[in-house]
C-alpha cells in the first residue's frame, strides 16, 4: 500500500523533474553588451551574409538582431530566461526578421552548434569552462568564436581587441578563436 502511494507520488513529480532538467543551470546574470561593442564583436568574427551564427545566452537578443539585420547572417540565440526569450522574440517579429533570426528557449549546454560558422558568448570564465568541451566536440573546422571579456582557458586567441571606452566609460576585451 505504502509502496503504491509512493510510486504514485513519484510519477506525479516526473513532469516537474523533466522541466527542471530541461531548464538547466543559469551560467551568468543578464548584463547586456553595449551596441557599439556588439558591432565590434561581429566585425572581429568577420561575419558574412548567409553565415550561421549563435549567441550563447542571448539576453534581449541584441547580438542576434544585429547579426541578422546589419550583417545578413542566419542568427540564433539561446536564452534560458523566459522573459528575455519573449522580449527578444517580440523584437525579432516587430522588425520582420523571423526568417533570419530566432531565439531558442533553453540551455546553452544542450544545443547543437555543429552548423555554426560563428559563435558569440558573454558569460563567465566558469561558464566558458563548461561550454568549451561541447564546442570542441561539435564545432566544424574554421568556425570562429568571439568571447566578450572572458577568455577560454586552454585555447589560444587568434586576436585580442581592447576597447578602452565604449562611450559610457566602460572598457572591454574581445577574444577571437578559430577551431
Ligand atoms: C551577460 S548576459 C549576455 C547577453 C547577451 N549575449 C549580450 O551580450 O548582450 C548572459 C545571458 O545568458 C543567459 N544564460 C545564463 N545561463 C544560461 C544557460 N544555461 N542557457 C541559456 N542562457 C543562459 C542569461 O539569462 C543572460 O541573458
Amino acid at each position: 500500500m505504502i509502496a503504491r502511494r509512493l510510486s504514485l507520488v513519484l510519477i506525479s513529480l516526473l513532469p516537474i523533474a523533466a522541466f527542471c532538467q530541461q531548464q538547466g543551470e543559469k551560467l551568468a546574470p543578464y548584463y547586456p553588451t553595449p551596441e557599439t561593442v556588439v558591432e565590434k564583436m561581429l566585425q572581429l568574427a568577420e561575419l558574412k551574409p548567409g553565415e550561421k551564427m549563435f549567441d550563447l545566452g542571448s539576453g534581449d537578443g541584441r547580438i542576434v538582431i544585429m547579426a541578422a539585420q546589419k550583417f545578413g547572417a542566419d542568427a540564433t540565440g539561446v536564452e534560458i530566461d523566459p522573459d528575455l526569450w519573449k522580449q527578444s522574440m517580440d523584437r525579432i517579429k516587430s522588425l520582420g526578421l523571423e526568417k533570419r533570426a530566432r531565439i531558442i528557449l533553453g540551455d546553452v549546454l544542450k544545443q547543437d552548434y555543429s552548423s555554426a560558422d560563428v559563435i558569440t558568448v558573454y558569460l563567465l570564465p566558469s561558464s566558458n569552462d563548461k561550454i568549451r568541451p561541447l564546442l570542441e566536440k561539435q564545432l566544424k573546422k574554421g568556425a570562429r568564436i568571439v568571447s566578450h571579456d572572458f577568455e577560454f582557458s586552454g585555447w589560444t586567441p587568434e586576436k585580442v581587441e581592447h576597447i578602452e571606452d565604449d562611450g559610457e566609460g566602460r572598457s572591454h576585451t574581445l577574444y577571437l578563436y578559430r577551431r
